[in-house]
């Protein structure tokens, strides 16, 4: 298990806008957007680069080139939805699934009320996406369903992680990276994270 805490100056700075309670919408939606682009420019640091020639006007160069390992986004709805914009702008061939899940009230056990993931998921990379990592169980059951289609390599992205949420995740899959640009102090009894940045849905839709 890793997790992998993003202080780059942009990415914090950009966080404290979006903390602030007195960031409207537009702005909130459209700084999710980049927090999500500059943290994703984190979190393909390992993809596989080959060596190609290419023709510049003066000469032959030898140089890099990403080496095929494709990639997919899974925003969890629907704050996620919040975060593909930024990714996409980054990664414009990377495929976009969307997940969806409740918890059924008796059996609680995750069911997807939504689920539609690229086809050939199982030859991709996953990025999860998801802003906030509070209790950690809508990103255990996401994860636990997409690990059914068998995807290559898992990874969860969010912006702000709890610690309960954390330890949830890394104990129940500990095989999937965690990326986050904060770790903050606790849940509230409502199960929103201290400080936080309050409802990123409603933030970002301006539901609230
Ligand atoms: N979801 C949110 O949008 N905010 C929280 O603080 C926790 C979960």
């Amino acid at each position: 298990m890793s997790v992998f805490f993003m202080d780059h100056p942009l990415i914090q700075h950009k966080l404290s806008l979006l903390r602030d309670k007195n960031t409207g919408s537009k702005d909130f939606r459209e700084i999710i957007a980049e927090v999500a682009m500059l943290m994703c420019y984190e979190a393909t640091r390992d993809l596989p680069l080959k060596e190609v020639e290419i023709e510049t006007p003066i000469s032959v160069a030898k140089t890099k080139v990403l080496s095929g390992r494709k990639l997919a986004f899974v925003p969890i709805l629907r704050a996620g939805i919040g975060m593909e914009a930024g990714v996409r702008r980054l990664i414009p061939a990377a495929k976009i699934g969307h997940i969806g899940l409740y918890r059924d009230p008796e059996t609680l056990k995750p069911q997807s009320y939504y689920s539609k993931l690229p086809k050939d998921i199982a030859q991709r990379e996953v990025i999860i996406l998801d802003p906030m990592l509070a209790t950690g169980g809508t990103a255990v059951d996401a994860i636990t369903k997409i690990k059914e289609f068998g995807p290559r390599n898992l990874k969860f992205m969010c912006i702000i992680a709890s610690p309960d949420g954390i330890e949830n995740l890394t104990k129940a899959h500990p095989d999937v990276s965690i990326y986050c640009a904060a770790k903050d102090e606790r849940l509230n009894e409502k199960g929103y994270i201290v400080p936080g940045l309050g409802d990123a849905g409603d933030r970002i839709f301006g539901t609230k």
